[in-house]
């Protein structure tokens, strides 16, 4: 017999493993009373919000193999993208996931929900390894949770299994994409200046100071036109302009000492023109891209949840809706957002110096 024959044909079935997947709507075994239609559709929401993590976490991780070396090729950023763009497409779509599981009352809702114990959301591994994959934060936690040693609790108690720690374990112990991504624009060509080449830090500095300087006239000429149009006092308006143009000279020098990582996203979004930016700056608004869209997911559940049971605890012990709203507030890529701040229009910027290094290899 042949692998074409009739029997050894690959089936849409087979393929999905479909006999499988659908046994698995009922509850865990000896699950009784069996779900209701209301029940078993919140398991099947559920379910297919962690199918859509599974596949999350896969193209982060392929993201993170591209991005978190020494060096990144350039024709490797497209693909970057691609995989970044479709989690930024699932995270859209979950966001309107949401809509089918408020067809449940809060009636309906409060029918089965003794059922769930303590279980909860909080407990999703795959959505704590994505954002530690990604990069949040510790210190921005609600309470500063840390999420490995939450893991680490659970397994003990037997509630994940030793290989989803070990991968927690392994995802954890890495630089997270956002250390990577800032690992990769500190090695950003600057004004032509290739990190750790002679006269680098010269011409970083020169670059950060021109920057700030351009702000500065930039400002004296806003300042200037809101008064004379007469929005605004010149004390106030002066204090809150000048303030800025201070946020981003610290910005770019924390501490003191200039940060090539902040001063290299800056070049990349202040010269978006130049041909050789043009990807690099195309992946810095893909991860901008993927965290709008996961941040309209936090909230769109925040939504739903205060929609379904008001102002109540959750099943995981936390206040609920307010715990929720809070973590809306979390920002991974803190300084891609933060540069928005200080971007200065074009012809207010000072000219790139070899302007050629960045052009098409075509123009050489
Ligand atoms: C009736 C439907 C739902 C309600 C009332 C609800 C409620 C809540 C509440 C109150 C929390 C805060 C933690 C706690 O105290 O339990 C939470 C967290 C969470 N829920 Fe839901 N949820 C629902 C459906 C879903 C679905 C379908 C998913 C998809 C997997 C989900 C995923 C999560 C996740 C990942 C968290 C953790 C959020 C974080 O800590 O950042 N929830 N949920």
């Amino acid at each position: 017999m042949t692998d074409d024959a009739p029997s050894h044909r690959m089936t849409y079935g087979g393929y999905l493993q479909l006999d499988e997947l659908l046994t698995l709507q009922d509850g865990p075994q000896g699950y009784s009373p069996a779900p209701s239609n209301d029940e078993q559709h919140f398991i099947i929401v559920h379910q297919a919000f962690e199918l859509w993590f599974k596949l999350i976490l896969r193209e982060l991780k392929e993201t993170h193999a591209l991005l978190n070396q020494e060096h990144v090729p350039e024709e490797k950023l497209p693909q970057m993208v691609h995989h970044l763009d479709r989690v930024t497409e699932i995270f859209r779509l979950l966001s309107n996931q949401w809509k089918v599981m408020e067809t449940l009352t809060p009636q309906g809702f409060l029918a089965f929900r003794d059922k769930l114990g303590t279980s909860s959301g909080f407990e999703s591994w795959q959505m704590r390894e994505l954002e530690v994959l990604l990069g949040l934060d510790n210190a921005q936690r609600m309470g500063g949770m840390d999420p490995l040693l939450h893991m680490k609790k659970l397994a003990k108690e037997g509630k994940v299994t030793e290989s989803v720690l070990a991968d927690f374990e392994a995802t954890s112990n890495q630089p997270s994409l956002r250390e990577a991504l800032s690992s990769w624009l500190a090695r950003t060509p600057i004004n032509g200046s290739l990190a750790g080449s002679e006269g680098d830090s010269k011409a970083i500095e020169s670059f950060v100071d021109g920057h700030v300087e351009a702000m500065r006239t930039h400002g004296e000429e806003v300042i200037a036109h809101i008064v004379a149009i007469g929005h605004g006092e010149e004390a106030p308006v002066r204090a809150r302009i000048e303030a800025g143009t201070e946020q981003a000279a610290e910005f770019l020098r924390p501490d003191g000492i200039i940060s090539r990582s902040r001063a290299g996203l800056l070049f990349i979004e202040s010269y978006r023109e130049l041909p050789l930016l043009s990807w690099p700056r195309k992946l810095i608004d893909s991860f901008v891209g993927l965290e709008q869209s996961m941040l309209l997911f936090r909230s769109a559940h925040a939504r739903m949840v205060e929609r379904m049971i008001g102002r109540r605890m959750g099943t995981g012990g936390s206040s609920g809706v307010d715990y929720l709203d809070a973590t809306t507030k979390y920002r991974v890529f803190v300084d891609l957002w933060a540069v928005r701040t200080m971007l200065v229009k074009r012809e207010a910027l000072p000219n790139v110096e070899q302007a050629e290094f960045y052009g098409f290899a075509a123009n050489d």
